[in-house]
């Protein structure tokens, strides 16, 4: 199990509207794709805008260990060096996952098809997610694995065998992972995919000269790709990431005399249902300089603080925002009447129980709410600021810790947080850009 640095409390408290002009970092997804495809090209792959995040940190290590050669130039450009599909080595050290569910099932998906053996290790709330919906359909491809938590050895298989997996989860992770495993795969690898979650894996390795088809059948997505592709080296520019952003969009909505442009923010339809849904409650967001970024629609987003009402949301949406909900709630929470979501039920298995932590925090800090089995009611206050409060758990869970940060900023006595160490998993930048577009660092 990984350390991690000694809990950092900090009280969020009230402050100034948010105004100005900020950028986000890059977007995680696409940053962990593109070190490890990569990684798997021969040739130089160049990347500008990566998460430079603990979580795409633990990627860039683990592809280290198994023969990458991965640099950050002074420029902040990244370059790396990739071994061609079918070159990963053997590690000689246990990989350190630390808390990246993405890093662990995308990695164990490359492992699958190469003749090599791997330990995974992650800290306490990797070490308690599903590692089960990877290793079933890897296992069938010819992996073998000593168990279905981290820490667990896999051994991979080469050549290993191609299948056709239909998702029983909405799991842009686990359709990963049998792609990667297809990609030193002999034959056709094929995944359907019922509800259709993030896409960044096709399209990135179609950009990398992969055979990969993506058709319609009967309302499911089929994807489909042949193996022992070669890949080319890329020039890649990571767009600002729509899950990081959403911190931001929520908190001008919420606090009074908020006007704020976030530069650059990937608007990839499988990833933008939260603004979707913020305007159907009311909110002012409107995209501008819509462009491409990296092969990605990206606009910048002006957003007004804005009177807010609740809705039903509808539960299809959820893929194309399941990292979003933490910081849904907490809209909801300062909206006029009710809100409701409901086939939340992954939200249960993400950094931490997404419910059940939220439920928790939001009444800590003074909201009105309610748990159910797969989803969360709120009752809004119609824009009155929350009480406040705290300390809130934050489960290891860098989407809880930043969700009840931006309640902090709307409450009347500031919310505290046991815990922001978890924060740098994924936006290592968040306080001190919190704490700019305020105006008025607090603590
Ligand atoms: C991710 C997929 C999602 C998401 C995670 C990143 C990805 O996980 O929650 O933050 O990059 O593929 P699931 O596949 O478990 O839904």
């Amino acid at each position: 199990m990984s350390d991690r640095p000694s809990p950092r409390a900090r009280r969020f408290m009230p402050a100034g509207p948010l105004t100005g002009r900020i950028r986000v970092p890059g977007d995680k997804s696409i940053s962990h794709r593109s070190l490890m495809f990569g990684a798997l090209a021969v040739g130089e792959t160049r990347v500008t805008g990566l998460l430079e995040g603990e979580d795409v940190m633990a990627t860039a290590a683990a592809l280290r260990a198994m023969g990458a050669t991965i640099e950050r130039g002074a420029d902040g450009e990244w370059r790396i060096h990739g071994v061609g599909v079918g070159g990963l080595l053997q590690p000689e050290a246990p990989l350190e996952m630390g808390n990246s569910g993405t890093s662990t099932r995308l990695l164990m998906g490359l492992v699958a098809s190469h003749p090599i053996t791997a330990q995974f290790t992650g800290d306490a709330s990797l070490s308690k997610r599903p590692m089960g919906r990877v290793t079933e359909p890897l296992g069938l491809m010819g992996a073998d694995f000593s168990g279905t938590t981290l820490p667990l050895t896999e051994r991979g298989l080469s050549p290993a065998v191609p299948i056709t997996y239909r998702l029983p989860v909405a799991s842009a992770q686990v359709k990963s992972a049998v792609l990667l495993a297809g990609l030193n795969t002999a034959g056709i690898t094929s995944v359907i995919e019922p509800v259709p979650t993030r896409d960044h894996t096709e399209r990135m390795l179609k950009g990398f000269g992969a055979e990969l088809w993506v058709d319609e059948e009967d309302g499911e997505r089929i994807i489909r790709i042949r193996g022992e592709a070669d890949l080319r080296p890329q020039t890649i520019e990571v767009p600002g990431d729509p899950s990081s952003a959403a911190f931001f969009a929520v908190a001008a909505l919420i606090v009074p005399g908020s006007d704020l442009v976030i530069e650059n923010v990937g608007l990839n339809p499988t990833r933008a249902g939260l603004y979707a849904v913020l305007r159907q409650m009311g909110g002012s967001i409107e995209a501008l300089d819509r462009r491409e970024v990296g092969g990605e629609p990206v606009a910048d987003l002006r957003v007004r603080h804005s009177a807010l009402t609740g809705i039903e949301v509808d539960p299809a949406v959820a893929p194309s925002m399941i990292d979003e909900f933490p910081v849904l709630f907490v809209a909801a929470a300062l909206a006029e009447g009710r809100t409701t979501t409901s086939g939340l039920d992954e939200l249960r298995v993400k950094e931490s129980d997404r419910l059940a932590a939220m439920a928790e925090a939001l009444a800590a800090a003074g909201a009105r709410v309610a748990e159910r089995a797969d989803g969360l009611v709120v009752d809004g206050t119609g824009g009155e600021p929350l009480a406040g409060g705290g300390p809130i758990a934050t489960h290891l869970d860098h989407r809880i810790a930043m969700a009840m940060a931006v309640a902090g900023r709307a409450s009347r006595g500031g919310v505290e947080i046991d815990d922001t160490a978890p924060i740098a998993t994924s936006f290592p930048q968040f306080e001190a850009l919190l704490d700019g577009a305020t105006g008025s660092p607090s603590r």
